[in-house]
């Protein structure tokens, strides 16, 4: 099998009421263990590669531990850019072999997004690969940019088809209650997603994949374990993972998940560090992180995503 766009992978995810897991990767160990889930699950998947993540582990090294996960598990991999920033980016992903690529314009004016995601989906088409475009604000932060709550808003209902009939994307992420990192919501405060947007934009694009980002859960043994064993993350708190499974059986083909590999990482590590304090050699606390993350990642495609056996 070689690597896949979400073409397929969508149009199945939306007819089954399920979601495509996009994980974002940065190392050998996250690769490994989120594609052992996926090929024990037998479940398409999405690597996902920020620009932060292109710049820390570079791009040839990435492509090749993708290859590398194609060639052992045969299973349905998009390799995607998440956040492109400019079009230069994105043509650097697509030329470099990428199947997918987000152009992420949604901090400018409705006008400018739409120019520019249209001269992305133009080369991005021309050379077989899918775009991802985005409407509305998150809050939280995305490689350098750090979005405040009160300057993230919802995705507009009203502004959905005429943005997609423009500009030609293939797949739309929206914000409806999701933010990145580890903080979603005030402590005290009930998380709730707005579904009254997002069944207002399934009505206006109908059979259109929806994206959700932010969507890690933040599970609470992870944060009780980075608390325990010095770290301080008090009021983590994540999008409840009932909510997700609701948005997957919706019109939304793909939940972003990041944090949660690296809270399921860092509690593995300091755990480890902090029961065997005289060791040094990386594959003692490496091999138990990629099985952390591997088995949060096993839980994500089979209880929240929907997606096992899909493949
Ligand atoms: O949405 C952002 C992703 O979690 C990627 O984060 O830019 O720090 O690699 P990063
Ligand atoms: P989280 O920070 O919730 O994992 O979101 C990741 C994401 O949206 C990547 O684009
Ligand atoms: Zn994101």
């Amino acid at each position: 099998m070689a690597l896949v766009t979400t073409k397929e992978m969508f149009d199945k995810a939306y007819k089954g009421g399920y979601a495509i897991g996009a994980f974002n990767v940065n190392n050998m160990e996250i690769v490994q263990g989120i594609t052992e889930a996926a090929k024990e699950e037998q479940a398409p998947l999405i690597l996902q590669v920020s620009k932060g993540a292109r710049k820390y582990a570079n791009h040839t090294y990435l492509i090749k531990l993708v290859e590398a996960a194609i060639q052992e598990t045969d299973l349905p991999i998009a390799l995607h850019l998440d956040h492109g920033d400019s079009f230069e980016l994105c043509k650097s992903c697509i030329d470099g072999g990428f199947t997918s690529v987000m152009i992420d314009a949604s901090s400018k004016s409705f006008a400018e997004n739409i120019a520019i995601t249209k001269q992305v989906v133009e080369y991005a088409h021309d050379h077989g690969v899918v775009v991802e475009a985005e409407l509305g604000t998150l809050a939280g932060i995305e490689d350098e940019v750090q979005v405040s709550a009160e300057d993230s808003s919802y995705t507009r209902p009203e502004d959905v088809q005429e943005f997609v009939e423009k500009t030609g994307c293939d797949s739309l992420a929206i914000a409806i209650g999701t933010s990145h990192g580890a903080y979603k919501f005030k402590p005290g405060t009930k998380p709730q997603l707005r579904f009254d947007i997002l069944e207002e934009v399934e009505k206006r694009l109908p059979n259109f994949p929806i994206v959700l980002h932010g969507s890690s859960s933040v599970p609470q043994e992870f944060v009780e374990l980075i608390n325990k064993y010095g770290g301080n993350m008090p009021g983590a708190i994540g999008v409840p993972e009932d909510q997700l499974r609701q948005a997957a059986s919706m019109a939304v083909c793909k939940i972003n998940i990041d944090s949660d590999l690296r809270l399921a990482l860092t509690a593995s590590i300091r755990q480890f560090f902090a029961e065997h304090p005289e060791k040094f050699d990386p594959r003692e606390y490496l091999g138990p992180g990629r099985e952390a993350i591997k088995a949060m990642v096993k839980h994500k495609l089979v209880d929240v995503l929907g997606c096992n056996g899909k493949a």
